[in-house]
């Protein structure tokens, strides 16, 4: 049962066989075991294939197919429920061009009647377990899940548990309670829910749940409600279906979204309306990329008519409504082959394990390689060469393995040994540390430490150079051109054009990047470097403190680990980086090449700013008189102009305060006195200095002193 492999029958009427026994047996998994064995993205494949080729061979058409059929069998641990109105399913659109397709269908269906111009209702296309909620003069009576479409189970007791549901609609004034209201949403899990769910299920060694969904559709079927009541679900409506008659009718799906909304039910705040399909498709586009923004799971944007009535005039097909469309995001999981597991060597010798992949495409790209992230992660998983592999990318997080298919796995696949020797042309030993979870190359003249080091240097978070990619660098590093960062500034275009996908213009281009990039800030430069645990927002810290490369480098790993932001372990691998010798002299090379690691003048002014006295004096006249132990007299009024203030010598009405030592001049004390200027003494002298404050004046300053 695999989307991915190669189909094994021969004529489409084996083929065809074949897809329906396989989304068959999917759709049992998934909708009566709640256990899906595969990712929605292989299925939905499978599911085209089938829809495909029974279009193109109507003589094999059987109306039992499961393409035809929505859902699964309600299964029998909870009571059956037959939906006065069948729950159907939607057509999906598995593309731009596909969604494009159906407008023009939709609009052709129209524009053959009357030529109205549709309004489109977007609503987002919630990832959960469908319901029906059935209100009974007002009062909840019954809540079933889809099921087949036509009979659904009873799940009126775990729905009962919902916080967000009302056990009692509200009518708005001046309406009158309907006789039934039915109405159709979406239970679903929200993400805090699920992972706080996952994280319980690790704590006591337990199944995890794969996705929120499936976590949602497992919490429904619990035989005793009060674990469902511990789920967290929620709701979001969608739809009315049977409204008894008391209710005018409406015509159009928005005004039934408003009056769910005024009844009490959750109704998701996403709709929107749009007159255009380009502005449908781009609101599509807008939630493909923004999915994640959410504290819940989309997997799409369903697409509907506004106006009842135009709706009445499509129709449905078989299976879904005309009037309505799932516009389907790229899946983020599939399934496919994992072919081999390697090994890469970071700049800094770790080795992380990744798997070599039969390319898939999926999270909107085709992935041929996925990290596994390190040894226990292999072994946790327990994915072997072989297996069939679930396979995630979501949104800009790299692809990730997220287990084996166990009911696939090839007789004879063997667990997976990390490998003892690097895998570059030096073979030195791999090391892993007691206690580490990463395995190491600790050669220092590995290449393809080297090689990751250089791409490091380049790279946007570092120095930024623009064109220059990994392909490049080990093309450099091969030829002997570039046995560290600091070559890179010595290259020529000359050099450049002999490498593969060079002319001389792109040669000239990247000359002159690498020769604009020599100016970077320290911050970007200290963290190009590579070293262990340093990045950029440490070594924005230590550049402000310390000004330049060199100053970083010669100062002590208590004076390193003394800056905020900056502890033992960053300090202790800065240190250990800096005393050695390859490491000195490779910053000489960097200098010497031009590379611009801070300037002591740019230091000076930066630690001129930092020494910089907080200006708490500001606007102040503070005259001092007497002599004080611990300042002489200039050294007195050097603090408080240092402070932002000013120190006339004598006291007049513009003064804010007098300090007064030892034997202070009478004369200032009897004028302070006489114009009621605070007097202070050493230590409230002391406390100006800190704060600004004047004891007797400012509020606050009694409560400090
Ligand atoms: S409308 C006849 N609206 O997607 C139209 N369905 O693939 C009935 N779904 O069965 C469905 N969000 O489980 C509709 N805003 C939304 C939806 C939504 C999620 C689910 C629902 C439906 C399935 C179709």
């Amino acid at each position: 049962m695999n989307a991915a492999r190669e189909p094994a029958a021969r004529t489409p009427e084996d083929r065809i066989a074949e897809l329906r026994e396989q989304v068959a047996h999917h759709n049992r998994q998934y909708h009566e075991l709640d256990d899906p064995e595969i990712p929605d993205g292989d299925y939905d494949v499978l599911v085209a294939e089938l829809r495909r080729l029974e279009a193109e061979h109507p003589e094999l058409a059987d109306p039992a197919s499961p393409a035809v059929a929505v859902g699964g069998a309600a299964s029998t641990a909870f009571a059956p429920v037959v939906h006065t109105t069948p729950m159907t399913s939607l057509d999906n659109a598995m593309d731009a061009a596909e969604l494009r397709a159906w407008g023009e269908r939709v609009l052709k269906g129209l524009r053959d009647l009357d030529g109205a111009v549709p309004t489109f209702v977007c609503e987002l296309k919630i990832d959960g377990v469908a319901v029906s909620l059935r209100y009974e003069r007002g009062r909840y009576v019954r809540a079933a899940t889809r099921g087949d479409g036509r009979v659904g189970e009873d799940v009126t007791a775990n729905v009962a548990t919902i916080d967000v549901l009302p056990d009692a609609v509200a009518p708005p004034d001046g309406t009158s309670v309907p006789e039934v209201l039915e109405v159709r949403g979406e239970i679903y899990m929200p993400v805090g829910s699920f992972d706080a769910l996952n994280a319980a299920a690790d704590d006591a060694g337990e199944r995890r749940f794969v996705n929120p969904r499936n976590a949602a559709a497992g919490s429904l079927r619990q035989k005793d409600p009060s674990i469902t009541a511990e789920r967290h679900l929620a709701f979001w409506a969608y739809q009315v279906g049977e409204l008894s008659a008391e209710v005018a009718p409406v015509g159009h799906h928005t005004e039934y979204l408003d009056l769910l909304s005024a009844l009490g039910f959750p109704v998701n705040p996403e709709m929107r309306t749009f007159t255009s399909l380009d502005d449908v498709l781009a609101h599509c586009l807008h939630w493909q990329d923004h999915r994640h923004d959410l504290d819940y799971e989309i997997d799409g944007v369903v697409v509907k008519l506004d106006d009842l009535a135009q709706r009445e005039r499509l129709g449905f097909t078989s299976r879904a409504p005309r009037w309505a469309i799932a516009y389907k995001f790229p899946p983020e999981e599939r399934t496919t082959r994992l072919l081999d597991i390697k090994v890469s060597i970071g700049r800094t010798g770790r080795a992380t394990p990744f798997a070599v992949l039969d390319p898939v495409f999926v999270g909107g790209s085709t992935v041929s390689m996925a990290t596994l992230h390190n040894q226990d992660q292999v072994r946790v998983k327990d994915v072997r060469p072989g297996d069939t592999v679930v396979v995630r990318k979501a949104g800009d997080v790299i692809p990730e393995v997220v287990g084996p298919v166990p009911a696939l796995r090839p007789d004879g696949a063997e667990p997976w040994e990390f490998p003892t020797t690097c895998p570059c042309p030096l073979g030195s030993t791999l090391v892993r540390q007691e206690g580490e979870a990463d395995t190491r190359c600790i050669e220092p003249t590995c290449p393809f430490q080297r090689d990751q080091r250089i791409i490091y240097w380049a790279s946007r978070g570092a120095m930024d150079i623009e064109g220059l990619g990994e392909r490049t660098v080990t093309q450099l590093t091969e030829r002997g051109l570039a046995r560290d960062p600091s070559d890179l500034y010595v290259l020529t275009a000359d050099q450049l054009t002999d490498l593969e996908g060079f002319a001389r213009p792109s040669a000239e281009k990247l000359v002159a990047a690498i020769a604009e990039a020599a100016h970077r800030p320290v911050p970007r430069v200290l963290t190009a470097l590579g070293i262990k645990h340093l990045g950029p927002a440490a070594s924005q810290a230590l550049a402000a403190e310390f000004g330049t490369v060199e100053r970083v480098m010669a100062a002590t790993a208590d004076e390193l680990a003394a800056v905020d932001g900056v502890g033992p372990v960053i300090a202790r691998s800065i240190t250990e980086w800096a005393e050695q010798e390859p490491n000195r002299a490779f910053l000489a090379r960097l200098r010497a090449a031009g590379v611009d690691l801070g300037s002591e003048e740019a230091a000076a002014a930066a630690a001129a700013e930092r020494a910089a006295v907080p200006q708490v004096l500001a606007g102040r006249t503070i005259v001092v008189s007497g002599t004080l132990d611990a300042y002489t007299r200039e050294e007195a009024e050097l603090a408080i102009t240092s402070r932002g203030g000013a120190s006339p010598g004598s006291v007049s009405k513009k003064t804010d305060a007098l300090v007064v030592g030892a034997s202070p001049g009478a004369s200032k004390l009897a004028k302070a006195e006489q114009l009621g200027v605070p007097v202070l003494d050493a230590a409230a002298f002391e406390h100006l200095l800190e704060t600004g404050e004047i004891p007797g004046r400012d509020a606050g300053a009694e409560r400090n002193s």
